[in-house]
């Protein structure tokens, strides 16, 4: 039986990595973002390397109106999600107070109200058939202190972390799997988004750096286990058990440090 999977936030690097793992094992797809020529060259690659079904939405969830606008658009082509992937993000590392509101709002939007629509949305119907995937992807940011400069970042993934583990216990034994992946630094395009690569790539090494596609792999298979959430990698779960067992104020200072050297305090 043929299934399909919604990736928002598909036109690049972790949400590009898990449309290949997905099309890699016979999942046909639905990629959405804001730009067409990498989505619709990332459904032509899959399209010919997979033999898969690749149908590219544009939509820019930064828009209230887009999750119900994007499963609408999803239904009138006739398809049906069996999986979604809450993947598309990014962050600010302007300041809390150079940042204006409507910027505040969007990545709230992005982030946290988009990703809890579709569920909303597209979750019925996963339980009615008795199959569905849910993967929201977070971050470790979100299983650490939250650091000054992007303020409002960890704390949007620390809320996806805890939704997607209320979703687990509530879909559990429906069919339906919901799996939270905190991956720690990547190389995608982020920190380009973002304007800190040079900050991160002088402050970190190359051996902290996970390649997309290797969190990707740890991910889909953590949502085939049906496991609650992943951290993918050592050094990460390493950082994430520290900060859950160093004492509060131990561990803020420990990532205002990280915060000054990125020079974001
Ligand atoms: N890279 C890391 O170190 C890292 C670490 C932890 C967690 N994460 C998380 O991983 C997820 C993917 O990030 P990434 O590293 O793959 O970053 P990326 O390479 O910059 O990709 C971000 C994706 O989100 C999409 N997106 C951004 N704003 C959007 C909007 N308003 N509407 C629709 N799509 C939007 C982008 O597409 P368009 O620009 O085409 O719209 C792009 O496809 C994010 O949730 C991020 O927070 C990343």
């Amino acid at each position: 039986m043929r299934r399909t999977v919604l990736i928002t936030g598909a036109s690049a690097g972790i949400g590009a990595a898990l449309a290949r793992v997905y099309a890699s094992r016979g999942w046909d797809l639905i990629l959405t973002a804001r730009r067409q020529d990498p989505l619709q060259a990332l459904a032509d690659e899959l399209t010919t390397a997979h033999g898969v079904v690749a149908t590219v939405i544009l939509e820019d969830l930064g828009d209230p109106a887009a999750p119900e606008r994007l499963v609408a658009a999803i239904a009138a082509r006739g398809l049906t999600v069996d999986g979604l992937v809450n993947n598309a993000g990014f962050s600010r590392v302007t300041g809390f107070l150079d940042t204006d509101l409507d910027a505040h709002r969007a990545m709230i939007q992005v982030m946290l109200t988009a990703p809890i629509a579709l569920s909303r949305l597209l979750l019925p119907g996963m339980i009615q058939r008795r199959f569905g995937r849910v993967l929201n992807v977070a971050s470790l940011a979100g299983q650490m202190p939250a650091t000054g400069g992007d303020t409002l970042y960890g704390p949007i993934k620390s809320f996806l972390i805890k939704a997607s583990q209320g979703l687990h216990l509530e879909t559990l034994g429906t069919g339906v799997h919901v799996t939270v992946l905190n991956p720690g630094y990547t190389l995608t395009e982020f920190h380009d988004v973002n304007g800190s690569r040079d900050q991160v790539s002088r402050a970190y090494p190359p051996w902290m750096w996970m390649d997309a596609a290797r969190v990707a792999r740890i991910g889909v298979d953590a949502s085939e286990a049906n496991r609650p959430s992943v951290t993918p990698g050592v050094m990460n779960n390493v950082m994430a058990g520290l900060a859950r067992f160093l004492p509060d104020g131990l561990a803020l200072r420990m990532v205002a440090n990280h915060a000054r050297r990125l020079e974001r305090l």
